[in-house]
């Protein structure tokens, strides 16, 4: 599950990878997160780095050690992830969502650990996230980020009896004005904690490009010969 031999087709892009789950912190002991390994955005931005692209990974509470070749910046929460990204957007060629964003974080932290008192616990009170895709999108329109970077979103979906998993994911590039999403398919033990990934690429552009299902280095290596190709083409 190693690139090798791989071509040098990517050299000099500036890549923009996200990866992991963010932690939204409700005092200095507790957190809220999701099933995230960031093991897809390790993958992208390895395969990234292997075939000569100058590579910043963010990584939002990633176990595994730095991709060879490629930059690490670590972060925790959905907020550090927003900033790292503002800092390192300004020159990229192409920007990479595959970090799982909390939706939601507490509306409160407690600088103190909360105590079990003796009453009913409280509910815990929420508060929306920015959408950083949708502000990677207005950033670029505001001329903060190159005009031609390609700006990627994944998203897992399952589909349901009214729209397929491909309707959703063309639906949610077009609502967050994404170039390209990776939509993976989950529900049948895809996606989260696995290896491997079955689902779409799709392109604001183009057709829908099945992932041929294979490892999560396998799907990185589509990725950026659909990303090179649709560059390259321009
Ligand atoms: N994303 C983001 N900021 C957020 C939430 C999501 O940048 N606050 C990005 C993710 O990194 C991913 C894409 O948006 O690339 C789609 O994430 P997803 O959770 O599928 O989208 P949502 O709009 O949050 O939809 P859902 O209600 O299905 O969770
Ligand atoms: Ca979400």
């Amino acid at each position: 599950e190693r690139p090798n031999a791989l071509p040098a087709d990517l050299d000099g892009l500036n890549v923009v990878v996200t990866a992991g789950g963010t932690r939204e912190s409700l005092d200095p002991v507790r957190f809220l997160t999701n099933r995230s390994s960031g093991k897809q955005g390790y993958a992208i931005a390895r395969v990234a780095a292997a075939r000569g692209a100058n590579v910043t990974m963010i990584a939002a509470n990633v176990d595994f050690p730095e991709p060879a070749g490629a930059q690490v910046v670590r972060v925790s929460s959905a907020d550090q992830l927003a900033e790292a990204v503002r800092r390192e957007m300004g020159a990229a060629d192409v920007i990479v969502m595959a970090a799982a964003v909390s939706d939601f974080r507490p509306a409160a932290y407690s600088e103190a650990k909360i105590k079990k008192s003796e009453l009913e616990p409280d509910a815990i009170e929420l508060t929306k996230n920015p959408d950083i895709l949708v502000g990677l999108v207005t950033s670029r329109a505001q001329g903060d980020i190159p005009a031609d970077c390609t700006i990627v979103g994944f998203a897992a979906e399952t589909g349901d009896k009214q729209h397929s998993v491909e309707e959703y994911g063309r639906a949610k590039m077009a609502r967050k004005g994404a170039d390209m999403m990776v939509v993976n398919s989950v529900g049948d033990g895809g996606a989260f904690e696995s290896d491997h990934n079955s689902g779409w690429i799709l392109d604001a552009v183009g057709a829908d490009e099945p992932i041929e299902h294979g490892s999560k280095y396998a799907l990185a290596a589509q990725l950026w010969d659909h990303i090179g190709t649709r560059r390259s083409a321009r």
